[in-house]
C-alpha cells in the first residue's frame, strides 16, 4: 500500500498552501479569523488573490465551485483581481468540466501536493491543454473531533414514510438559510447519493449548489458523502444531516451515539397507525437505547391538508399522540411536531421528485414554484425554522 501522506489538520493544510504560494513569489496575508469565502490573501504587484483552501477526503464537488464563484462576484470580493480554489483532494470530472465551460478568466482552481500546486484549471491555457492528471486517493484513519457540529438523525424503522425525501429538503431549506450541508448517505440503497450524482455516469460528484436569496450572499451548498468520507476536522460545515438506515443496526454506531436531533418522519395513515401504532415510540426507544442526549422530533408527514380529510386527520393524529404524550413522561426529550405547527404535506412535486433521474437532467429540489408558491418549499421552511427555534444549529453560524 502506498504510503498515505494526506494531511488531516486543516491549519497544517492551510500553512502548507501558504508557504507554495510564497515559493511562487507571492506575499501572503493570513486574514483574521471569520472571513467569508477565502482563507489566505495573495498580493504580488497589482494582483491581489483570494484563496480559498480545502483539505478534504472527497474530491471538491460542483456546489463548492459554484459557491467560490459567486463569491468571486460579490461587492465584498471587488478589491480582489482574481480567486484561487486549492484542494488536497483534487477536483471531481464535472468541476472540471463545468469550469472548461465556464472559462472564468479569474479563476484558477488547484491541486496542492507535496510536489507544490498543480492547476487543475487555468485561464492562461488554451481549452484542454495540460490539466494535471489526478492521482488515486486512498481512505485514511478516521480523526473525529467534536466541535460544534450538530448531527441530526433522519429515522424510523419503518420503510417509505419520507426518510430521504425529508433528509434531502431539509437540508435545502437549512442551505436557503445560509447553512452549507453535508448530507450523509447511511442508506446502503444509497438512494441520497444518487439523486445528487451531478452525472449519473461517475460517482464522484454528489452535490447542490443553492444561490443565495439575499443581496450580498455567495450561498450555500449540499454535499453528499458517504460515512467513510466524512472527516469532521476537514470540512468546514457544521451541520450534517443522515438519512439513516430503517434498521438501526445497519448505521455506524457511532454516528447514531453523535445525533444531537433526530427527525422521525411518520404519516397520518389507518393502516399504519392500526397495526402498529407504537412505531414512534419504539422508534424513540431504540435510539435512546444507544444515545442518551439526543432531542427527537416525530414529524408529519404526506398530510393531505384538503378540507373533507380535517375530522379524520384529527382522530389519527389523536392516535399517533396518545402513545408519545405518555411516553414523554419518563423521556421528556422525545416530542410530536404538532401539524399546526409545522407538517409535510403531500405534494405532487414531492411524490415526483427525483423524475431527473430518468430524465438524465441535472438534480434538483422539489421547490420549484408554481404560480409563485411552492408548498413543499414552504413547509420545509417552516420545519427548518422550528428546528432553529429549538436546537443551537444558529450557535454555529458564526463558527464559519
Ligand atoms: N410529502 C410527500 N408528498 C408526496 N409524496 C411523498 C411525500 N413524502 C414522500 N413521498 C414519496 O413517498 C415515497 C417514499 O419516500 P422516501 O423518502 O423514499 O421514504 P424512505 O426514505 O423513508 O424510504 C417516495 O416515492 C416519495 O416521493
Ligand atoms: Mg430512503
Amino acid at each position: 500500500m502506498k504510503p498515505d501522506l494526506r494531511i488531516t489538520d486543516p491549519d497544517d493544510f492551510e500553512k502548507v498552501v501558504a508557504r507554495q504560494c510564497m515559493t511562487l513569489g507571492y506575499e501572503v496575508v493570513m486574514p483574521t479569523k471569520n472571513n467569508p469565502g477565502y482563507d489566505i490573501e495573495l498580493i504580488k504587484g497589482k494582483e491581489r488573490i483570494a484563496v480559498q483552501v480545502k483539505c478534504h477526503k472527497a474530491k471538491q464537488n460542483t456546489g463548492q465551485y459554484k459557491k467560490f464563484v459567486a463569491f468571486l462576484e460579490l461587492p465584498i470580493a471587488s478589491n480582489f483581481t482574481s480567486g484561487w480554489f486549492i484542494s488536497q483532494s483534487g477536483y471531481s470530472k464535472n468541476v472540471l468540466a463545468l469550469a472548461e465551460a465556464d472559462r472564468e478568466p479569474n479563476l484558477r482552481l488547484g491541486t496542492s501536493s507535496q510536489g507544490g500546486i498543480k492547476w487543475n484549471y487555468d485561464p492562461d491555457l488554451a481549452p484542454g491543454e495540460s490539466p494535471e492528471k489526478e492521482e488515486e486517493e486512498d481512505a485514511d484513519e478516521k480523526n473525529v473531533k467534536d466541535e460544534a457540529v450538530k448531527y441530526f438523525g433522519i429515522f424510523t424503522c419503518k420503510g417509505g414514510v419520507g426518510k430521504t425525501t425529508v433528509a434531502a429538503h431539509l437540508a435545502g431549506a437549512f442551505a436557503i438559510m445560509g447553512y452549507d450541508v453535508i448530507l450523509l448517505d447511511l442508506d446502503p440503497d444509497r438512494n441520497l447519493r444518487k439523486l445528487f450524482l451531478q452525472d449519473q455516469d461517475s460517482d464522484e460528484d454528489a452535490s447542490l449548489y443553492i444561490p443565495p436569496n439575499k443581496k450580498g450572499f455567495s450561498g450555500a451548498t449540499i454535499t453528499v458523502l458517504n460515512a467513510d468520507e466524512w472527516d469532521e476536522r476537514s470540512y468546514s460545515e457544521k451541520v450534517v444531516i443522515c438519512d439513516c438506515s430503517p434498521v438501526l443496526s445497519e448505521n455506524p454506531k457511532y454516528l447514531i451515539r453523535k445525533f444531537d436531533y433526530c427527525v422521525i418522519p411518520t404519516t397520518l395513515n389507518p393502516l399504519g397507525i392500526a397495526k402498529n401504532g407504537d412505531v414512534i415510540t419504539r422508534t424513540f426507544k431504540h435510539i435512546r437505547k444507544m444515545n442518551n442526549k439526543a432531542e427527537m422530533f416525530c414529524l408529519i408527514n404526506s398530510y393531505s391538508g384538503a378540507q373533507s380529510y380535517e375530522e379524520r386527520n384529527k382522530h389519527l393524529l389523536a392516535l399517533v399522540e396518545k402513545p408519545i404524550k405518555e411516553y414523554q413522561k419518563n423521556d421528556p426529550k422525545c416530542q410530536l411536531i404538532h401539524p399546526d405547527y409545522v407538517k409535510i404535506r403531500e405534494s405532487r412535486a414531492l411524490r415526483y421528485w427525483g423524475y431527473h433521474l430518468v430524465d438524465g437532467s441535472p438534480p434538483q429540489l422539489a421547490f420549484k414554484s408554481v404560480a409563485n408558491r411552492s408548498a413543499p418549499r414552504t413547509d420545509f421552511m417552516q420545519l427548518a425554522e422550528y428546528l432553529e427555534d429549538h436546537t443551537s444549529i444558529t450557535s454555529t453560524r458564526d463558527l464559519d
